[in-house]
């Protein structure tokens, strides 16, 4: 893990949140290469739920809400994580965090340690707002990305033509008041989720089939973006854990370097959020089947992925050490630049007026980037600890045969390819 930590820093994917401040717990800052990566991933993300599919739409809901939501949610009640307390130094931690309170025993060496009993703590992040002082009224950063498309399903209903069975998507920043942040952005208190809501008719075995179908098509999502199968694997939730919202509750979890953990949920949530918003906000939130009448309130199964999370395992599953190089052999899809072009040398005006040519035919086609500093060897490292997959190099004979050289990211084959075809031929290798 120290390896990842160490290459995201040094290649610009992640930084720690307000470092020359020495950092704020629970807060990470994407770079350079972070943020291309990150955009990529949701934007492939939403390509495959939204783009692709007619039983689906989107919506961007605000971050802040009436407080009122998270009351009918059942968050200001039950978003609790169980906390423990030594007495000795009185830090707290979650009580069913065996590692890190048996690490922290370990901590005060021979001195024997009691906790207080497992204290109920409430996760939301508050925030005030207003701009009178004593008027400011109390709100939470959303806890999760869900409330805001439950409190729209009519807004979608009536704007739409969605019928039953049909999913709203929504990627976007949540919130926890995390006890123990921590294994990097695994576990940070600001991040970002990727969830879809599908709504479907109230009947068991409808529950059951969409269940079963999120959880398999979620599942070769990550395998269609090359995460290696064996460090998959699917865990049903046992009753005492599910969240107070979910029938049902299944895990896909990674091996990662710190042993099994969740990667993502997918929840059979039933009307919980849709009966609690009409309860509490006095709005019909039920739906009409124009074709036999009936009127329900529909049962929603939820698909939700944290975009960091889900970053991070990418990042893990694509490392790899090979002899002389580290190379990240991320999806081409997900690479934070598509290709990377160098003059052989950066003191020879005329590889760089042509290899600058080709950088600015390639750049507003794919995300290109230019290097030459160095040597070849240096440069072509450093494209293969960020996962770039092509490498493109100006050299002499280019200026004769009107030819570069592209390397393969994975093979690391050479091969030379005419100026005239190089992004058609980039852009066809990038298809696959
Ligand atoms: N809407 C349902 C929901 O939020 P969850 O299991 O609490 O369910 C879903 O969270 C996903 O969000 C997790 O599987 C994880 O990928 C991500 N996630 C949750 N808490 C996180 C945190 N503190 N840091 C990073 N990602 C987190």
């Amino acid at each position: 893990m120290e390896k990842i930590v160490s290459l995201c820093k040094r290649r610009g994917f992640i930084f720690p949140g307000s470092e020359i401040y020495g950092g704020l717990a629970g807060t990470w800052d994407y770079g350079p290469t972070g943020s291309l990566l990150k955009k990529n991933l949701k934007d492939l993300w939403w390509r495959e739920m939204v783009q692709l599919r007619d039983d689906m739409v989107g919506v961007d809901a605000a971050i802040m809400m009436n407080p009122r939501a998270w009351e009918a949610s059942g968050h200001t009640e039950a978003f609790v994580d169980p906390l423990v307390e030594c007495k000795i130094c009185h830090q707290r931690f979650r009580a069913d965090n065996e590692e890190e309170i048996k690490n922290h025993e370990r901590s005060h060496k021979d001195k024997k340690i009691e906790w207080t009993e497992p204290k109920k703590f409430n996760i939301l992040v508050e925030a005030k707002l207003g701009v009178i002082e004593d008027q400011k009224s109390t709100i939470f950063l959303r806890g999760e990305i869900t409330n805001g498309v439950q409190v729209n399903f009519k807004n979608v209903l009536d704007s739409t033509r969605v019928k039953i069975p049909f999913g709203i998507a929504q990627v976007g920043k949540a919130f926890r008041n995390e006890i123990t942040p921590g294994n990097f952005t695994f576990r940070s208190r600001e991040f970002e989720q990727m969830e879809v809501q599908y709504y479907i008719k109230p009947d068991e075995a409808e529950g059951q089939k969409w269940f079963d179908y999120w959880k398999k098509n979620r599942m070769d999502w990550y395998l269609s973006l090359g995460i290696k199968k064996e460090n998959l694997r699917f865990r049903d939730h046992a009753d005492d854990e599910r969240a107070h919202y979910a029938r049902l509750a299944t895990d896909i979890e990674y091996s990662a370097p710190w042993g099994w953990n969740e990667f993502m949920g997918i929840h059979h949530r039933g009307d919980w959020d849709l009966r609690r918003h009409q309860e509490y906000s006095g709005v019909d939130m039920s739906y009409r089947d124009s074709q036999t009448g009936e009127t329900f309130i529909p049962w929603d199964i939820e698909t939700s992925a944290g975009v960091d999370r889900s970053l991070l395992f990418l990042l893990v599953d694509a490392y790899s050490e090979e002899d002389e190089r580290v190379v990240l052999k991320l999806d081409k899809r997900l690479a934070p630049y598509k290709a990377a072009v160098f003059p052989l040398l950066a003191n020879k005006p005329e590889l760089v007026k042509l290899a600058r040519e080709i950088y600015d035919d390639l750049s507003p086609r794919l995300m290109t980037a230019w290097d030459d500093r160095g040597n070849i060897g240096k440069r072509y490292y450093a494209q293969d600890e960020i996962g770039t997959p092509y490498c493109v190099t100006v050299d002499f004979d280019s200026l004769e045969d009107k030819k570069v050289t592209v390397r393969d990211r994975d093979t690391m084959k050479q091969e030379r390819v005419a100026i005239g075809e190089l992004a058609s031929y980039l852009e066809k290798k990038l298809e696959k």
